[in-house]
């Protein structure tokens, strides 16, 4: 093992122990005054992606931080991803910067705020910034781990003391972890053109990479780079016999051509049960039982109208 030193775990091991790559995110939340106020934050990661009843985003932060103590009092938040440029990220750096209040922050804050696109019938929301390449408008599931109670810890802002939740509220005397809900994601429409047209290496928005506070003085951040596409393994996709196979044992009423299982040979393995079962609900939703390429390509327009929708 000349190949690696084995480097001691310390508090915040992903910026003082490792370079681990992160988003750049700008979090409106609500003041007590009704104002939006902004603050910066990298660990902001996907939690709940598919399965579930919703769609959730998982974010860690100080539990004095403004942003921490408004999502306790309201629920509610905005993600807002700024585009990679050396001016947004002096701004999120200083927005980052603790001790001031909201209101000197806020003062001093270039970026154009302005009102969301998610309901507002269950309370208000911050303004998001339209400087965004994409917005996520989330409320915090307060229910799970029974974190609502974590409300009456509102104000302690000192270290709150034990005992503490595992995953979703006060987790620790300094720390906490909401569990967002995603209500809403905006989108810029070039970007939102891409993801519903097909992307092309020129049509990602310019993503920043940070890397954390280090040595106490600074912050790192990356430049976005063009990105490369990267072809899946030939030999990963399913064969022809392969489909063909458990196409035809997929419901006895329905069956698939050989053309038809042509076209799902690109399709990997892991996912092709879940598209033939697709495939088999609209079969049977239209009185259907041979699935050749014509259907395929209805149920492939289908597909592409709800994706767009
Ligand atoms: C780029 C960047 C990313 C940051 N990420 C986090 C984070 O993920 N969690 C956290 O607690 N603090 C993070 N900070 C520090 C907070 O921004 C800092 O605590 C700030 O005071 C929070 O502002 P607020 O009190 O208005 O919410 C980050 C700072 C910067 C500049």
């Amino acid at each position: 093992m000349d190949e690696f030193k084995d480097l001691r775990i310390v508090d915040n091991f992903y910026q003082t122990s490792a370079f681990f790559p992160m988003p750049t995110i700008e979090i409106s939340t609500l003041a007590e005054d009704g104002s939006t106020t902004i603050g910066s934050y990298s660990l902001c990661f996907p939690y709940y992606i598919a399965g579930k009843d919703y769609y959730a985003m998982l974010l860690e932060c100080r539990n004095s931080s403004n942003t921490a103590q408004n999502i306790l009092r309201t629920g509610k938040c905005a993600l807002n991803f700024p585009e990679d440029s050396k001016k947004l990220f002096k701004e999120a750096v200083r927005l980052g910067f603790p001790g001031e209040t909201s209101k000197e922050k806020m003062e001093k804050c270039p970026y154009n705020l302005i009102k969301g696109m998610a309901s507002e019938d269950d309370g208000a929301r911050p303004l998001v910034m339209s400087e965004a390449y994409q917005v996520f408008e989330c409320t915090w599931d307060d229910s799970l781990e029974n974190a609502f109670e974590d409300k009456a810890k509102i104000g302690q802002l000192e270290g709150v003391e034990p005992p503490y939740r595992s995953f979703n509220g006060i987790t620790s005397k300094f720390g906490c972890h909401f569990i967002l809900k995603v209500d809403k994601i905006l989108m810029k429409e070039r970007y939102y053109n891409a993801i519903v047209n097909g992307v092309k290496a020129s049509s990602f928005p310019r993503v920043p990479v940070d890397y954390g506070y280090r040595d106490s003085t600074n912050f790192w951040y990356t430049k976005f780079k063009r990105p490369i596409a990267c072809k899946i393994p030939a030999g990963k996709e399913a064969d022809l016999n392969g489909v063909l196979y458990a196409a035809n044992r997929m419901d006895p009423d329905i069956k698939f051509s050989e053309d038809a299982c042509k076209t799902l040979v690109k399709v990997p393995r892991v996912f092709l049960k879940l598209v033939l079962q697709g495939c088999v609900d609209w079969a049977k939703e239209n009185n259907c039982t041979l699935i050749t390429p014509v259907e395929m390509q209805i149920i492939n327009d289908k597909r592409k109208q709800e994706k767009k929708r």
